[in-house]
């Protein structure tokens, strides 16, 4: 059994609770070069969940404004372009233009150090994308 790589995003604490949080990490494209990987992680408490910030509708970025993710009840992740709403644990579409398809889930952990890490995702480093160049 190998074991799974970690990388730390952020420590839990720098995600207030019951929102949610966009970053632009980097990875390798299909054409081998590094390409923008647009991501957010929710935390509710000491509960966290992580999906790529692309709606599955027009695979546009879901914030409506920057780092803002959530309805107006904070309960569902809301698509800021056409509105689908989807649920927070699942990222199941459950209401909207892309009904019954879903968010792509980012496997986490909170490791000992308390910080959020994403596991296997096979990142590249590339600090042009941390001010959150390349969501369009
Ligand atoms: S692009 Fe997200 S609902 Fe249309």
């Amino acid at each position: 059994m190998s074991v799974a790589d970690l990388v730390a995003i952020c420590a839990l604490e720098e995600i207030p609770n019951r929102r949610a949080v966009p970053f632009v990490l980097a990875r390798r494209g299909e054409n081998g070069g590094v390409a923008p990987y647009p991501i957010f992680v929710l935390r509710w408490g000491r509960n966290v969940r992580a999906y790529e910030n692309r709606c599955p509708h027009q695979e546009t970025h879901l914030d409506w404004e920057r780092g803002e993710f959530l309805d107006g009840s904070g309960t569902r992740i809301q698509c800021g372009k056409h509105g689908a709403l989807f649920d927070l644990g699942t990222g199941q579409c459950v209401e909207g233009p892309c009904q019954g398809e879903s968010l792509t889930p980012i496997e986490t952990v909170i490791d000992a150090d308390g910080d959020i890490c994403l596991v296997d995702a096979d990142l590249v480093e590339e600090d042009d994308f941390d001010s959150g160049q390349g969501l369009e």
